[in-house]
């Protein structure tokens, strides 16, 4: 066996991140969705190949270009991005940087729904699948290490804390969507890591920091996390 090179230190090893926004279909014309740019998965998907993992990017609608290196999967729904996270498996790290929509429409209507004169429609919702959760849950095919990200307007710690348990996810980068750095759709991030140590409620947090930056930091960390394929 070669030990990895230096540079390339995740040579070997299989990614899968999660990026954008999803879509939920009220008809066939029009849908439910959120303003995740895709920045910051789709940054790092690029920062994970270029360490040498065989990287699948799933993502929802994004006015982004294809990053150099990711295998790209296009879905639209949540539902279609737990699929395609799936078919995705087994791989040793996932990291879910998603916006997914926590809700669809229940009962989606095959034709375009029309003013009639009855009024505006009532639209019934239910809960998409948690996919950072579903990819958390022990068994052969759990990553070895799983990231989500908890985007949160108050009580930011604690509630990435609790989110980590929830999930039960590895590590939980928390972000104040609520901070002027405008982390929805901007190019900069505060990043709290959760997790990274021995002790759940330590927090280690990093500068502001450009999403490209966010990603190369965790893209390094990750590769530290993993260890050298060799051994
Ligand atoms: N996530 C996911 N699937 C979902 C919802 C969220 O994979 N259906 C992931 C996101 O990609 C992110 C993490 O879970 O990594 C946290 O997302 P967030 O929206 O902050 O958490 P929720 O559990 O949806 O809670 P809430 O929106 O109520 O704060
Ligand atoms: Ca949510």
């Amino acid at each position: 066996c070669f030990a990895a090179a230096a540079d390339r230190p995740l040579a070997g090893r299989r990614a899968l991140v999660t990026s954008g926004p999803t879509r939920e279909p009220i008809d066939p014309v029009r849908y439910l969705s959120n303003h995740s740019s895709g920045k910051q998965g789709h940054a790092i998907a690029a920062a994970l190949a270029a360490l040498g993992a065989e990287t699948t990017l799933v993502t929802g609608p994004v006015a982004l270009a294809d990053p150099p290196g990711p295998r790209v999967v296009r879905v639209e729904s949540a539902e279609e991005m737990l699929a395609a996270c799936r078919a995705a498996l087994p791989v040793e790290v996932a990291v879910c940087a998603a916006a997914v929509a926590d809700w669809r429409v229940a009962g989606v209507a095959g034709q375009k729904l029309k003013k009639d004169g009855g009024g505006p429609p009532r639209l019934e919702l239910a809960e998409n699948p948690d996919i950072l959760a579903t990819l958390s849950k022990p068994g052969p095919q759990r990553p070895r290490l799983v990231v989500g990200f908890a985007a949160e307007t108050e009580r930011l710690v604690e509630q990435a804390i609790a989110k980590r348990a929830r999930k039960g996810c590895d590590w939980i980068l928390a972000n104040d969507v609520s901070a002027p750095t405008g982390t929805f759709g901007g190019d900069s991030n505060r990043i709290h890591l959760i997790g990274g140590s021995d002790d759940p409620q330590a927090v280690e947090s990093w500068p502001v920091l450009s999403k490209t930056e966010v990603a190369r930091r965790l893209a390094r960390r990750i590769a530290e996390s993993l260890g050298d394929k060799a051994t």
